[in-house]
């Protein structure tokens, strides 16, 4: 979790520090900082909350404003609670360091009882302050001679960006396990957690690979390994720009990005299909292969999770091979069933979150073929697993998923063809038609997106629920989790998911006049089913909110209060429409309570703790 940036160049620091970090929010935002170089040495100024307090604190501080050297940092609280003193950057004892770290020090209290007893006082509860001081008691005059031993002290995750007093022009950053780019330009540098902080300045990025150390100067950056061995740089243009990081038009990222989704969809489709014949990039599953798979383990977390848990009943359905599903902290910890025969697939947007991470070199240890599904290009996931497919969503801001959520689902559509084709599970005629309804999805989805002022509508209605249920059978059910989480998330409204035959073994009992229910009824084998559970809660009090398909009109008008219909679709298929209205829906129903949508309370973006 957390963001970093720093900036070492002939301009001013300031304002790319506060710049970046604005667009590093989306990893946390309990409290921000920075630590620039001025004429009396390193300064730091740090302020629990939002990045304006920051800024306000700042826009005063001549000596601070004319700053060439800096770093700057954007929390998400893991040790230590949200304060001023926990905020980084934090100094080391002499003053002479400052540190910006994002990640965790596993071994911070074995390294903090040992600096205690050499003399060193802690202000923070923080793990990164031992950083400071132990580069602190290590200093030898010669900061990369120093971070070359420090680094094999830490233990964890740690991208860092340190600043010392006797380097006024010199920057130093450091990366393991937590992503860490470098953006470069004439007579200026940057280091940055991600892309889009550096992209108002730069096209031109250098990702930091593991154990690595950067020194940057206005006018080079030097790559090392940990044990000081000079590497070469990895440099690519960037060909999203600033605009696309940015909100255009639309009032939160969240809502930018839901639009986005037809857009995204074609750009991660398209490129895989030439002829009806699907490639997956530069993957190749031979039939050999695929016959002896025993089984598929899909590991993810929240929402990629929930992908997952749509892509089991569709890719079992086909491919007629056990899929398991599992979240990834659990999956990690359960001695889980997998080896050699065993195809994982893990699905993250980020390629950071760190249970996703630590699960697919558990699957790896024990032999497994690990492919992923991520968004950002080269992270931490995306560069370990032995096979990569890309989904094209471009830039996510909104910390509540929407369209990495519908590409990644796309993907797994693909990948099910792909193998039900080689493995002769599905026929030809079959096989031609579900090609021709991936290639509609865009078109379609655009469809649902038009209900937006109907969806509106109903979200005003219901906006003082507390207590709300998502009900549905089969693939309808696994929509439903991430409506529910959807909602909640962004709403804070308590909601769950349930399959609707299951109500009646308890959950009935909270419905009441209070409570709303959303269906979802996309399965014709399954409508009659559901519809029976829709009347037992409404027999109970319940209000019916019904999502379905225009075939059903007139049967969803009859049974609910309100409905919302989508285009007839192959059911396989059908998630990809559903989940439309339910993004929406959460959406407005947040704005009209007035909550933070691109921000929710207590999240961030990317998980990177576990
Ligand atoms: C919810 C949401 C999260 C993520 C989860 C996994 O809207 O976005 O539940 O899906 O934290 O993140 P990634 O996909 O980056 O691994």
């Amino acid at each position: 979790m957390c963001g970093i940036v720093g900036y070492v160049g002939k301009n001013k620091a300031v304002p790319f520090l506060l710049q970046g970090l604005e667009k590093l929010e989306y990893r946390g935002y309990d409290s921000s900082g920075i630590a620039v170089f001025t004429n009396t040495g390193i300064k730091i100024e740090k302020k629990q909350g939002r990045l304006k307090i920051l800024a306000d604190a700042i826009s005063t501080k001549e000596d601070l404003n004319n700053a060439n050297l800096g770093i700057g940092h954007t929390r998400w609280a893991t040790h230590g609670a949200p304060s001023d003193v926990n905020a980084h950057p934090h100094k080391s004892k002499s003053g002479k360091i400052a540190v910006v770290h994002n990640g965790i020090i596993e071994n911070y209290i074995v390294l903090k009882n040992e600096l205690m007893e050499k003399g060193f006082e802690f202000v923070s509860d923080t793990d990164t302050e031992v950083v400071a001081q132990l580069l602190d008691d290590m200093y030898n005059g010669d900061m990369f001679d120093t971070l070359k031993t420090a680094v094999n002290r830490l233990q964890g995750s740690f991208a860092l960006g340190i600043v010392c007093d006797d380097y006024p022009n010199t920057l130093f950053a450091v990366k393991k396990d937590s992503p860490l780019i470098i953006g470069l330009n004439e007579n200026e540098n940057y280091i940055a957690s991600d892309i889009p902080a550096v992209l108002s300045k730069t096209q031109t990025v250098c990702r930091l690979k593991e154990n690595q150390i950067a020194v940057l100067t206005s006018e080079k950056v030097e790559l090392f390994d940990f044990d000081g061995n000079a590497v070469e740089k990895t440099v690519s243009k960037i060909d999203w720009n600033v605009e696309s990081a940015q909100k255009n038009n639309y009032e939160h990222f969240m809502m930018k990005e839901i639009m986005e989704q037809p857009e995204v969809l074609k750009a991660t489709i398209s490129p895989r299909i030439k002829d009806f014949d699907i490639k997956l990039d530069d993957i190749e599953f031979t039939k050999e292969y695929l016959e002896n798979i025993d089984k598929i383990s899909i590991v993810a977390c929240g929402s990629a999770y929930h992908v997952g848990c749509v892509a089991k009943y569709f890719m079992e359905d086909i491919l007629r091979k056990p899929v398991d599903v599992d979240v990834a902290s659990e999956f990690r910890y359960r001695n889980p069933i997998v080896g050699e025969n065993t195809l994982v697939i893990v699905i993250s947007q980020s390629g950071e979150t760190a249970d996703s991470l630590a699960a697919l070199r558990e699957a790896k240890s024990r032999g497994a073929r690990v492919l992923s599904v991520v968004n950002v290009v080269g992270s931490s996931i995306a560069n370990e697993s032995d096979d990569v497919i890309y989904t094209w969503a471009g830039p996510e801001i909104a910390v509540a998923t929407t369209k990495a959520y519908s590409t990644q689902l796309s993907i797994l559509y693909l990948l099910a063809l792909y193998m039900a084709k080689k493995l002769n599970k599905i026929s030809e005629e079959k096989y031609k038609e579900n090609i021709e309804n991936i290639n509609r999805l865009p078109s379609l989805i655009e469809e649902v997106l038009k209900s937006e002022n109907k969806i509106k509508e109903i979200a005003e209605k219901y906006l003082d629920k507390e207590k709300i249920f998502f009900i549905g059978r089969g693939l309808d059910y696994a929509t439903c989790m991430e409506g529910s989480l959807k909602l909640k998330e962004i709403s804070y409204i308590h909601s769950e998911a349930y399959a609707a035959g299951e109500l009646k073994h308890g959950t009935i009992s909270l419905v009441d006049n209070d409570t709303l229910v959303i269906s979802l009824l996309t399965n014709e084998k399954l409508f009659d089913k559901t519809i029976s559970n829709i009347r037992e809660v409404k027999s109970r009090g319940a209000k019916i909110l019904a999502i379905s398909t225009e075939d059903k009109v007139s049967k969803i008008n009859e049974i609910s209060d309100d409905s919302i219909i989508i285009p007839k679709f192959c059911e396989m298929m059908l998630p990809s429409l559903s989940v439309v209205p339910l993004q929406l829906l959460s959406y407005y129903v947040a704005k009209f309570r007035g909550c933070d949508i691109d921000k929710p309370r207590n999240l961030a973006k990317s998980v990177t703790v576990e």
